[in-house]
């Protein structure tokens, strides 16, 4: 079946003679033309229409606090920062994650430690988190891969348990749903992604959602260089120019150029999220009876999966060749594809920092040597898809 992209998409759907990409955003009209006005309203960086765009992130996410920032990156290193971390403390997370998750502890002053994930949903394995935790702890970073909800219930637990605190990598999950609450509307903090291939788009940009009040305070006046006063407040009519700095802090607000695409995101997601699983699940229904792959599995409990991304594993006797030799094999059929990712303790820096090896991590180690995201977006159709599944049959000779 022939669709539309969601919201009108600028960009037109891909034909046999395009290149499929592994992800595109969709843009509407109303959304351009927001950034039109914007551009013409005389005030481009934070202001009233980031104002808006958070006030509709804490309607949308029913979070207490929600704080606009130029990426997830931002997010998680000012949410670590208010840990006020001290030499040798350490952070847990898991390898399975972008590099941002690993350099933010880092940045804060901290040492990660790891903990192994599940084989089927690559998410933190919660059975393994009580053996990492030791006296200097501090938190726990568990991250909700490919928007497929961390089982909370058993992380906070931990973490009550030993009194400490939580951030959720929720980069890949606005619109994540654990046993029938939203990400963002429970728990300590949550960090959500706006890069363009998440599931809505800023361009570049994140956002924080907290719901401790003196630390909400706390990183408004992080993200923008400690002072009590952001220009918008200062140079609008009844504003007054003088402020003061009360800590040294950042660049990380986000633009209203930004907010003005957002407003009109976070409205369409809820449809992008319906048109994301539709072709998930169609995915699974095609392959599902392929040797050359094994499939994400769902955890038990009850959730809603925002499907950034769709991440089969290939399994290299049956397919005939490796994860990259297939990623290789599909440009060439016009095909994108993406690698989240490869295991994180294996970079050269925290090897060779933090002293990870090979084997420490077996399961994300085969993860992410067999891990590969195919195309997935709101506006690619069921025929775009039909191409993908054409591309693997004759790479695999398959009939
Ligand atoms: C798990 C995870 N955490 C953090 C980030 C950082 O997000 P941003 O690019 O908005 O800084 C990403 C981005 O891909 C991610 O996938």
């Amino acid at each position: 079946m022939k669709r539309e992209p969601l919201g009108q998409a600028t960009t037109p759907s891909a034909t046999t003679e395009e290149f499929l990409p592994f992800s595109r955003p969709s843009i509407s009209r109303e959304a351009i033309e927001e950034v039109v006005a914007c551009l013409e309203s005389g005030w481009i960086t934070t202001g009233p229409r980031t104002q808006r765009f958070e006030a509709d992130l804490k309607t949308y996410l029913s979070a207490p606090h929600a704080l606009a920032l130029s990426s997830a990156t931002a997010g998680l290193h000012l949410a670590l920062l208010a840990l006020d971390l001290k030499p040798g403390d350490e952070v847990i997370t898991t390898p399975m994650t972008f590099a941002a998750t690993l350099n933010t502890i880092v940045l804060a002053g901290g040492r990660p430690v790891l903990v192994d994930v599940e084989p089927h949903t690559y998410n933190m394995d919660a059975t393994r988190l009580a053996h990492a935790i030791t006296p200097r702890t501090r938190a726990i970073m568990p991250i909700h891969f490919a928007g497929l909800p961390v089982d909370l219930d058993a992380v906070y637990a931990i973490a009550q348990q030993h009194g400490l605190r939580v951030i959720e990598d929720a980069a890949h999950a606005i619109g994540t749903e654990y046993k029938g609450k939203r990400l963002g509307s429970f728990g300590d903090v949550q960090v959500f992604s706006f890069h363009p291939n998440k599931n809505m788009t800023t361009g570049e940009g994140g956002a924080i959602t907290l719901r401790d009040d003196a630390m909400a305070s706390r990183l408004g006046l992080l993200r923008f260089h400690g002072m009590d006063r952001e220009a918008w407040d200062r140079f609008g009519k009844k504003g007054n120019q003088h402020y003061e700095i009360v800590m040294p802090g950042f660049k990380y607000n986000m633009m209203d150029i930004q907010a003005a695409l957002g407003l009109h995101q976070l409205k369409a997601l809820d449809g992008f999220i319906v048109r994301r699983t539709e072709l998930a699940q169609r995915y699974q229904k095609l392959l599902q009876d392929w040797p050359q792959w094994t499939l994400p599995r769902a955890p038990a409990f009850a959730h809603r999966h925002a499907w950034h991304l769709f991440v089969p594993l290939i399994n290299p006797d049956a397919a005939g060749m490796d994860r990259d030799a297939f990623m290789a094999g599909m440009k060439v059929r016009n095909i994108g594809t993406g690698l989240h990712y490869r295991a994180a303790h294996l970079y050269p820096y925290y090897r060779d920092n933090f002293g990870f090896k090979h084997g420490d991590f077996p399961v994300a180690e085969t993860i992410s040597d067999r891990i590969v995201s195919l195309p997935l977006f709101p506006g690619m159709t069921d025929a775009d898809q039909d191409r993908v599944i054409d591309a693997m049959r004759d790479l695999f000779k398959k009939s």
